[in-house]
């Protein structure tokens, strides 16, 4: 039979583990914001920079909630190197269309591991609302970053 600390403990792996995606996300989509040169530098260069907070603000929510359950939220630099699945960002200058191509496929990464765990059904529901939040925002960036392209 499993316990509600089993329960806690698997809410707890889920959110890490999209923690560290959305959080290296989010350090991606500052740094594109600051790299991103080129033809409509512009609205790229500020959307980028709506993006990143708004990432971040979902780590923040992902995070607390970690910590609610009892766990230890872990966004530091050497977890998130270790831990995310996202492609990395190249160094140096981006043009336009290679940020708003890295950031579709990181968008896309991120929200294809919160789905994953959404589909787990011993994942409790308020993790499971945490997630969708997450996934609709993400999902709505993505349309963003592509309809600009
Ligand atoms: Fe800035």
């Amino acid at each position: 039979m499993t316990t509600a600390t089993q329960l806690d403990n698997l809410a707890i792996a889920a959110l890490q583990d999209v923690l560290v995606n959305v959080a290296e996300l989010a350090s991606q989509a500052q740094q594109a914001h600051w790299n991103v040169r080129g033809a409509a530098f512009l609205p790229v260069h500020r959307w980028l920079d709506e993006l990143a907070q708004t990432l971040r603000a979902h780590t923040d929510t992902l995070a607390e909630r970690i910590a609610g359950l009892g766990g230890w939220p872990d966004a530091c630099s050497e977890t998130l190197s270790e831990r995310n699945t996202l492609e990395s960002l190249p160094f140096g200058a981006l043009t336009t269309g290679q940020a708003l191509t890295a950031m579709d496929t990181g968008l896309g990464r991120v929200a294809a591991v919160a789905a994953a765990w959404l589909r787990n059904p011993a994942v409790d529901q308020v993790t499971a609302d945490h997630l969708a939040s997450l996934c609709r925002d993400v999902q709505n960036q993505q349309w963003l970053a592509r309809a600009q392209q």
